[in-house]
Parts: structure tokens; sequence; C-alpha cells
């Protein structure tokens, strides 16, 4: 099969090439899916899980990317609730071969059926960015409506849906990011953005949630907005300052198959618009993962037609 590889952990993401990989085999509880299309994580090769597995041995050549739509060719031994044929998309193995190949194999727990009237370009744009808003909104900032929400990055992929969700919710979403995303951000739902490149943080006052998605000295600065009992949510990493009187999370999405059909479910009634911001086939898939100017949204590279 064809697939996209990384060796050289210093090359980042030009050190990508696209080679033949032997096809996966299905083990216990796995399944094997064609992977139809697939999204990528911008920084995921500076996760330590693309280039060791859970014993810390070195697992190069990886295949890089988490986030998939395709489907289910083959069954594990013990596999239930999945048959050969059906839609899937979901989210993989941070330690396995990923979703950059034709061919993924992938526990049966970590993929959710795919509806056939969700193409599979948007299915692969949803699994990563929409569980971790999801996670951190209703699982981990205890989102309450009413409560002010601040989502720093909220024009990317994971603040995009993090904004909509909130918005749903009843919240009064502040989106921050640079000032081409002002615009972006209001359509997807905040009510106030902020300009880190030319406001003020601090100006955005009192906040009951900071999803936190930039982390470093907007990360650090962000402790101070959280009014009494909130919560400091991050997902780029362990906050460096913790809010006076509030709650600190920072974690890592986890599959979660009912959360995913929450997620495709509002996709298919106009709740949710999904970020994409280029598609590429496989052939193009390096280039793409490379791009020598600012894409908005998700690149997602195509493999089927
Ligand atoms: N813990 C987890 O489970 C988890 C899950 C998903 C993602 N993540 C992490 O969350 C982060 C965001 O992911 P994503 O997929 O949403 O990325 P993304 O699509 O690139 O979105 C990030 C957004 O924040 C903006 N931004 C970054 N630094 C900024 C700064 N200093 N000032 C203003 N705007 C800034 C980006 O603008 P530019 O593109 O111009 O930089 C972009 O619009 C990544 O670090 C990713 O690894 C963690």
């Amino acid at each position: 099969m064809k697939a996209i590889v990384v060796t050289d952990q210093a090359a980042g993401t030009a050190g990508m090439k696209l080679v033949e990989r032997p096809e996966p085999q299905a083990a216990i509880n796995d399944v094997v899916v064609q992977v139809h299309a697939s999204g990528f994580v911008g920084n995921e090769l500076e996760w330590p899980s693309t280039w060791t597995d859970r014993g810390n041995r070195d697992r190069r050549p990886s295949i890089p990317g988490h986030e998939f739509a395709g489907v289910v060719t083959a069954l594990g031994y013990g596999t239930t609730g999945v048959s050969v044929g059906q839609r899937v998309f979901g989210l993989a193995d941070w330690y396995r071969d990923g979703t950059l190949a034709e061919y993924m194999a992938i526990e049966a727990r970590n993929l959710a059926p795919l509806p056939g009237d969700v193409d599979f370009t948007v299915g692969a744009s949803l699994p990563i960015s929409g569980l971790t808003a999801w996670q951190a909104l209703f699982e981990h900032g205890r989102l309450r409506t009413g409560q002010r929400v601040l989502v720093h990055g909220a024009a990317g992929a994971v603040g995009s849906i993090a904004t909509q969700l909130a918005h749903e919710f009843g919240a009064y979403v502040i989106g921050t990011g640079r000032a081409a995303d002002r615009q972006k951000t209001l359509a997807f739902g905040a009510q106030a953005f902020v300009d880190l490149e030319n406001s003020v943080l601090e100006d955005a006052g009192g906040v009951d949630l900071v999803f936190d998605l930039i982390g470093g000295d907007i990360g650090k600065r962000s402790a101070g907005l959280i009014r009494a009992g909130g919560t400091l949510v991050s997902a780029v990493g362990p906050s460096e300052a913790r809010p006076a009187d509030g709650r600190v999370v920072d974690f890592v999405v986890e599959s979660d198959r009912a959360q995913l059909g929450e997620i495709v479910q509002r996709v298919r009634d106009g709740r949710l618009r999904t970020n994409i911001g280029h598609v590429a086939c496989l052939n193009d898939a390096v280039a793409a993962l490379n791009p020598t100017k600012r894409i908005k949204g998700k690149t997602i590279i195509r493999f089927q037609p």
C-alpha cells in the first residue's frame, strides 16, 4: 500500500516521504480500514508518540496521522459491533501507525459509524478537533449555559469547533487569534474577538472558562482571567500559572464513540460547520503538509476520488 512515513524527527514535516509499506493486519479487537480521507495536526511530529511505542521503543518508520474516515475491510479476532463494508470515522492510537496510509489497523472502540450523507473529507476533519473541543468544554471545563468562555486560537481547527459548541450551549464566547482571524471567528459564533497581535488580552475581562490552544505566555496570562470557581483547560500542555481561585486541567483527547456521534449529528443538521482549508490527493500530500503560505483551516488528504 502507499503510505506517508517519517524517519527523521529533526526534519519535521519536510522529512515526510510517500513510500510503499506492507498492509496492516487486524489484531484482537481491531479492524482494518481502507482510509478514504485523513486529517493531520500540524505539530504531531513533535509528539514523542510519533517516534516510540508505549514501551518507549523506536517505532520508525512511523506513519503519521490520527484522524480519518474510511471503510472497514477486515475484522480482527473477537471484534464486534462493526462490519466489513461499514463507513466509519475516528481517532487512531497515538503510538501505532496512523491514518496517512491507504489502509490502517485500529481498535474498533476508537471509531464510530459515519452516516452515509457525510462525505469522507468532512468525516476526517472531525475526530481530533471535535472530540478535543467537546471534552474541553463539557468534561474538563464543566461548561454551563450563560457562562463566559474564552477560546484561544478560535479560528483554528479545534478552536472553531469549540466556539460553535459553546455558542450552541448558550455561553458567551470570546475568541482570540491573529488580526486576520477576526471575521472568521465571529462567523463561527463568537460574540467578541481579542486580536492577540494588536490588543491586550486582559481587556477581555473575567471569564468562567479559558480553553487554551496556544500556550506559552498567552496561556500563562490567561490564568489571571479566570473568575472564582472557574477553570483553565489546556490542550497544549501543563499551564505555567494557576488561577487564584479556580481549577487547571491539561489533557489529551480520548476516543469516544458517543461523542463522535453527537459531533457528526451536528454537522448533518447544520449546527456545526467544518473548518477545512485545503484538500489534497495522496500524491500531493507531502507538499500539502508542507505549505509555503498560511492555510486557514485544516488540510485533509483524500485517498479515494
Ligand atoms: N491535547 C490534545 O488532545 C490536543 C488535541 C488537538 C490539538 N491539540 C493542540 O492544540 C493546538 C491547536 O490545534 P489546532 O489543530 O486547532 O491548530 P490550528 O488549526 O493551527 O489552530 C491554532 C490557531 O491558533 C492560532 N495561533 C497560534 N499561535 C498564536 C498566537 N501566538 N497568536 C495568535 N494566534 C495564534 C493559529 O494561527 P496560525 O495558524 O497563524 O499560527 C491558529 O489559527 C496544537 O498545539 C495542537 O497540537 C491538542
